[in-house]
């Protein structure tokens, strides 16, 4: 009998030793390793995990060790103020949503961002319009924002508040985030940015640029994706353009009264090892990627996109591309899922799939063995094994907004058959994974495209959420909770 399933599922995990190209950033502990400091640090986390006594400051209310933590982090980045937050990016972008907007407002936000963000909506009760994602034929990915829609929303709604993007998305991909800021200005909305990947930006002249220091009004960063930092936590940094009293409320509502202090020393040493490092280890991590791209591209099946393929593919849409990022392209008829199992089995841990490709996150701390280690993988690589029938990603025009998804969490829903839905109202979201973008968002009228959207995602063996044995709810209309 198992006593304990969570640790030994984790010393399970542990013993495969798999080269660590996922989250969190430390990569199993050793960013904390590279450094005199991390290592005094690691060696304390632990006893280190302690409360607000005498002399230790208080988050909610920093004076002391805190207070000068975040100086030193609004210095490195380059903000007006900064925040540590401990519940993630998700608790960094409701608090932005909720610093920034009121009830009602209008926002222009994609309609592939993250669950946080849909979430943030719902509960600050706002309207949302949607920004159109461009899918790229060749990679069969969700690459960017639709550069020319976007403008059309801008023009056609003036009177909205303002604009959340995410930079860069989970693939690495840029938008011209430079030219939204400006036309984010012009029209005096705010500019918020989900850059939950994006904490290492601006350290390193090959990395893409950093959205605050761009002038985005609010920007989140998920400090535990891409530096040595522990898992769950978060920056948030603001411009002297937003209330700052707000802000300071909303992160304070959003974030647990008991902060490990292992969470926020860890935050302070990333902040610390990218002022101190993060120039120069990026810069080998870019030319070890770089070096292993020319090698795996001689590879028979894979491809792993260079920042020319992508600026190539798409130059009005994609903007600048961080190279701390492989997607490992298959060709037509190979799985991207299949592939993302087979390297798992042979020893290296990638983050993401999709249909067509596999994401992997570099670090500083992954060594030249990592790399070996996975090009070994798919030197090795039993193509036949990958072979799955391709589905090019798919999708439609924005279905009709009939509720706003905050009105829908106050109705009834019941369950219907999806061929029996046509017509009604859609009470849960409707996302096929991957491409992970919605197809029908609460609040929206299932038409006959969206339906026939859904029956050729789940043909192909797609896995679609809000999507239980061919059935999905609506509104029971007229009907309150
Ligand atoms: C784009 C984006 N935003 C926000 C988040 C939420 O971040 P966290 O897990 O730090 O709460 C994620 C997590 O994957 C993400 O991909």
């Amino acid at each position: 009998v198992t006593k304990l399933p969570i640790f030994e599922g984790i010393e399970d995990y542990l013993k495969e030793d798999n080269a660590p190209f996922s989250m969190p950033g430390h990569k199993s502990g050793r960013g904390f390793m590279s450094t005199e400091q991390g290592k005094k640090l690691y060696k304390s986390l632990i006893n280190g995990d302690i409360t607000e006594v005498e002399g230790l400051d208080n988050l909610h209310k920093p004076e002391g060790i805190i207070k000068n933590a975040l100086q030193l982090l609004s210095k490195a980045y380059g903000s007006y103020k900064s925040y540590f937050l401990v519940n993630g990016s998700t608790s960094g972008n409701l608090a932005m949503i909720f610093s920034a907007f009121n009830e009602g407002d209008k926002v222009i936000v994609e309609r592939n961002c993250h669950r946080s963000i849909f979430n943030g909506i719902i509960m600050r009760k706002l309207a949302p319009i949607y920004i159109k994602n461009k899918i790229s034929r060749r990679f069969n990915a969700p690459l960017s924002i639709d550069m020319e829609h976007f403008l059309q929303l801008i023009h056609n709604n003036l009177d909205a508040k303002g604009i959340i993007i995410t930079y860069p998305n989970y693939y690495g991909v840029c938008v011209n985030i430079r030219e939204i800021i400006k036309i984010a200005k012009e029209k005096n909305m705010f500019i918020l940015v989900d850059s939950a990947h994006g904490a290492h930006f601006g350290f390193n002249d090959n990395l893409p640029e950093s959205a605050i220091r761009l002038g985005a009004d609010m920007v989140v960063m998920s400090a535990h994706k891409t530096l040595p930092s522990l898992t769950q936590t978060a920056y948030l940094h603001v411009s002297n353009n937003v209330n700052i009293n707000r802000v300071d409320f909303y992160v304070s509502s959003f974030s647990t009264t008991s902060p490990s202090y292992m969470l926020l020393a860890s935050m302070d040493y990333a902040r610390y090892y990218m002022e101190s490092k993060g120039a120069e280890d990026f810069q080998y991590c870019i030319e070890m990627g770089r070096k292993y791209i020319e090698k795996i591209n001689l590879l028979e099946g894979f491809r792993v996109l260079s920042k020319k393929d992508l600026l190539d593919e798409n130059p009005e849409d994609i903007y600048d591309f961080d190279e701390s990022r492989y997607i490992i392209n298959m060709k037509d008829g190979y799985s991207g899922h299949k592939l993302i199992a087979y390297l798992r089995k042979n020893g290296v841990q990638a983050e993401l799939s999709d249909e067509s490709n596999v994401v992997l996150i570099l670090s500083p701390f992954n060594n030249e063995t990592d790399f070996i280690k996975l090009y070994n993988a798919l030197r090795d690589c039993p193509m036949m094994e990958l072979i799955s029938k391709s589905i090019p990603i798919k999708i439609n025009k924005f279905p009709y907004v009939s509720l706003m998804p905050y009105e829908v969490a106050d109705k009834v829903s019941v369950k219907v058959k999806l061929n029996e839905s046509i017509g009604k109202i859609c009470a849960v979201n409707i996302v096929p994974y991957p491409p992970g973008i919605p197809i029908l968002i609460s609040g929206e009228v299932i038409d006959k495209e969206a339906i026939a959207m859904i029956q050729y995602y789940l043909y192909n063996d797609v896995t679609v959420l809000g999507i239980e044995n061919d059935s999905l709810l609506i509104v029971q209309e007229g009907i309150l909770k």
